[in-house]
């Protein structure tokens, strides 16, 4: 709780941290990298250069300023939950909040110039360290469920063991555990979060990759889908590393599963809708019911450019004779080329119609592609009276959907 002098100043001077909100975490992020430029190998220079880190960051202290005042219109339970997990697969530590604290009090400070009086800059000090102390909380309970020790690194050496050529530009990667200790169970919807030294020495980036395998098989699969630059942006750093420098025979760096996102909530019937690489979730939960619920009804709806582009694609046969209540749903950009193999599939063009996604009125729902892509099947969905607590989603960047973030 905030105190009641802090509740008042903070109410009042909500609306100006809002309309600056980039404009402090941008100066936030220069000021924190200057003082400390060995964090740049933590935060993902892409994010950082495309601004999405800085409004996921204002976004966020926005909400739980709000969530304080009694003014929040999004429940913040869910923010902080994907915070704290995105966290704990980077291994955050307690005494990074000191830093964080320090360099993004100033910005504060730098960009509303006299405005912050000293009474304005406790009141946010007390936000801060409110929001600082429930990550933190929240950060510990998930390590420990990791099974690591306080203050013991996340990171453990995985060997590439299998690497398929999914499609032209999606590549799978099957990994062990060097050290061959217990592969952690996991929670389909789950990621981990991979670490690489990129060539020619600029350091190293992490990434989250959602694990596509079978939960409690003997090994991890990711599935990657390398990112090409458009319109000058150059291509993206680990996708394309991976792509090229990893082998058969590789170590990577992984993090235990971490991420809120259950993608088989429930137990009755599940609708999973994918578009492009955003299928690796519901590749998850395919297996695991597959293994271990197969009589359960599950609808796939997944969008791609065409038949070629569906990664994954081959396993669904398998999948279908494991699974006798699925149903599945393609809608290709390009039908032409639909070549399904033994699939039993329906298969329409063009994108995704809401309207036409078959609907169980009492299924779980689980979203993953991109955010405009969600957005449209989300907003149908809720129009079809699918309740928002029952749908799901991953984003595989920075924030949450529209509606969400406050
Ligand atoms: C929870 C989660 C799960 C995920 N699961 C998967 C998965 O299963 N499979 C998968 O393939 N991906 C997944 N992702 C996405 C993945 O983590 C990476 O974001 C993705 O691989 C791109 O990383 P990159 O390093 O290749 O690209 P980056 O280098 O991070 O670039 C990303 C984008 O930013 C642009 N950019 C970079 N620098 C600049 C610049 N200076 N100016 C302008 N634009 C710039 C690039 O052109 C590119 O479009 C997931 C993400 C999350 C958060
Ligand atoms: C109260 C303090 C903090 C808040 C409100 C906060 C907020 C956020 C948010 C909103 C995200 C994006 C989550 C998502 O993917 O949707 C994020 C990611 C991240 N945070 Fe924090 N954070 C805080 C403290 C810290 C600290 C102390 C560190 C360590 C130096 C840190 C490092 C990171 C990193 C490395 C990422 C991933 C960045 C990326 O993928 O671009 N954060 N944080």
């Amino acid at each position: 709780m905030l105190t009641e002098s802090s509740a008042a100043v903070v109410t009042a001077t909500l609306p100006a941290v809002q309309a600056h909100g980039e404009a402090i975490t941008r100066r936030f992020y220069q000021r924190m990298f200057d003082a400390h430029p060995e964090l740049l190998d933590l935060f993902n220079r892409g994010n950082q250069a495309t601004g999405a880190q800085q409004a996921a960051l204002a976004a966020a202290v926005v909400a739980y300023a709000e969530h304080l005042t009694g003014a929040g219109t999004v429940p913040w339970g869910p923010i902080l939950d994907r915070i704290a997990h995105k966290h704990a697969s980077l291994g955050i530590t307690p005494a990074q909040y000191t830093i964080v604290g320090r360099h993004l009090l100033a910005a504060v400070g730098e960009v509303l110039g006299e405005a912050v009086t000293p009474a304005v800059a406790t009141a946010w000090d007390e936000v801060y360290w409110l929001l600082a102390c429930e990550l933190i909380a929240r950060e510990a309970r998930l390590y420990a469920a990791a099974g690591l020790a306080e203050g013991e690194p996340v990171w453990r050496d995985w060997q590439v063991t299998a690497r398929r050529q999914e499609t032209v530009d999606v590549v799978s990667f099957t990994l062990v555990p060097v050290d061959g200790g217990p592969v952690p169970a996991f929670v389909p919807g789950q990621y981990t979060s991979v670490a690489v030294d990129l060539d020619g020495g600029r350091g190293q980036q992490i990434r989250q990759y959602s694990l596509s395998g079978r939960p409690g098989a003997d090994h991890w699969r990711i599935t990657v889908k390398r990112v090409r630059g458009t319109g000058g942006a150059p291509d993206g750093m680990v996708s394309t590393h991976l792509h090229e420098h990893v082998a058969v025979g590789d170590t990577l760096r992984l993090s235990p599963p971490f991420g809120e996102v259950d993608a088989v909530a429930g137990d009755g019937p599940l609708l999973l809708v994918s578009a492009g690489i955003g299928l690796t979730p519901a590749m998850a939960a395919l297996e695991h019911l597959a293994a271990t619920a197969p009589q359960r009804p599950v609808v796939l709806v997944h969008a791609d450019r065409a038949g070629a582009t569906h990664a994954h694609r081959d396993d669904l046969p398998r999948l279908h004779a494991a699974l006798p209540q699925l149903r599945t749903a393609l809608w290709y950009e390009d039908a032409t080329d639909a070549n399904l193999a033994g699939l039993t599939a329906e298969v329409a063009g063009g994108l995704v119609d809401p309207e036409l996604i078959p609907l169980s009125p009492e299924a779980h729902v689980h979203l993953c592609g991109p955010l405009p892509f969600m957005n449209v099947v989300r907003g149908g969905l809720l129009r079809r009276g699918v309740p928002a607590e029952r749908i799901a989603y991953e984003v595989f960047g920075p924030g949450m959907l529209r509606d969400d973030r406050g």
